[in-house]
């Protein structure tokens, strides 16, 4: 018996566990109820009355050596876990958690399939800033000085400097491709915008859009309606139809409103096209011969069309979300609707 106390003595004295729970199943198989430290005392009643003095005496020892160190190791696990950031970075035995795969945003997922079917046609992204100047934004697009869009109403101005601003389109990078590069151009412009505008369920002061510029001689309103007929049946499918309403920019002429037909009722008519059978999309037009000149590019000799729409309305249609503002909220349970699209 003397034996057994010294071994598991030896025992407690070499523990080292490399982990938490390590700990606690050592204190179990000693101290536990069944425990090693048990079966001892359950033999000692049968010890001769000689010998009990002694090896009580080493019994209780073993039991307060025991404790101390279970105590002592416990509270050492603990403090290093405290000390590394994730907490657990030292227990190499807890089971490790995946990390959570996230997914794209809708309005990204829409930005880069309405690039993708551009694409395809031959155009190639442009880029630009988000802070510009008036010149990029306005004059060079044939704005007028009175035009209302460049009322603090509309446009967000930085530090009081009429001359640089927040771009409310991304019209201005085509002003700098214009600049930049000679026909035959073909890009398409992705961007943030920024408008001075309440926020509610169809409007938000910073939104995003896709426009495009196609300038090469001969570029006719033929092409133009044909490239966004294409782009409709491939982004609402190949029943879509599209019309185009007569409108007006500053910078097209002429210009036009296009409406693709409901891909929701077919076009008989629902809540979503307000009993129309038409959904508008965008705005197009032919580049007014004023704004090629702005950018050194000869109206006599080429001809272009524009187009641009905004990124969350696509978005609103083709997956029939109901308040744009769910875009900017990040709640992830709008978010996790998308994981599987496209
Ligand atoms: N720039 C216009 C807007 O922001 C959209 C547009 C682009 C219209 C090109 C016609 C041609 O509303």
């Amino acid at each position: 018996m003397i034996e057994k106390i010294n071994d598991l003595l030896k025992k407690v004295e070499e523990f080292k566990p490399q982990a938490a729970d390590e700990i606690e199943q050592f204190r179990v198989k000693l101290l536990g109820r069944k425990g090693e430290l048990n079966e001892i005392l359950e033999e000692f009643k049968s010890v001769a009355p000689e010998l009990k003095r002694e090896l009580g005496q080493k019994i209780n020892a073993l039991k307060t050596q025991a404790t101390e160190k279970i105590n002592t190791l416990k509270a050492e696990f603990e403090n290093r876990m405290q000390e590394t950031p994730a907490g657990d970075a030292l227990d190499m035995s807890r089971p490790g958690t995946a990390d959570e795969i996230g997914s794209r945003h809708p309005i990204s997922l829409v930005r880069n399939q309405i690039v993708e079917i551009f694409t395809r046609l031959g155009y190639v992204v442009a880029e630009g800033p988000e802070i510009e100047d008036d010149w990029h934004v306005f004059s060079a697009l044939n704005f007028p000085p009175e035009h209302p869009a460049r009322d603090m109403q509309d446009t967000f101005f930085i530090e009081k400097n009429p001359d640089i601003l927040l771009r409310t389109h991304t019209s201005s990078i085509q002003v700098r491709t214009m600049e930049a590069q000679k026909p035959p151009i073909r890009v398409i412009c992705p961007g943030r915008v920024f408008r001075n505008e309440a926020i509610s369920y169809r409007a938000h002061c910073i939104f995003h859009q896709v426009e495009g510029l196609y300038i090469d001689e001969h570029v006719s309103f033929a092409d133009l309606k044909q490239a966004i007929l294409y782009f409709a049946k491939e982004m609402f499918g190949e029943q879509s139809q599209i019309r185009m309403r007569p409108s007006y920019f500053p910078f097209t002429e002429p210009s036009a409103e296009v409406d693709v037909s409901c891909n929701l009722c077919g076009g008989k008519g629902c809540n979503v096209c307000k009993h129309t059978g038409w959904l508008e999309i965008m705005g197009c037009g032919m580049v007014d011969p004023n704004v090629l000149s702005a950018s050194g590019i000869d109206p006599q000799k080429y001809s272009g069309f524009a187009f641009g729409m905004g990124v969350e309305r696509i978005a609103m249609l083709k997956y029939g979300v109901k308040d744009l503002r769910l875009y900017f909220e990040n709640d992830l349970r709008f978010l996790r609707q998308f994981e599987s699209a496209l």
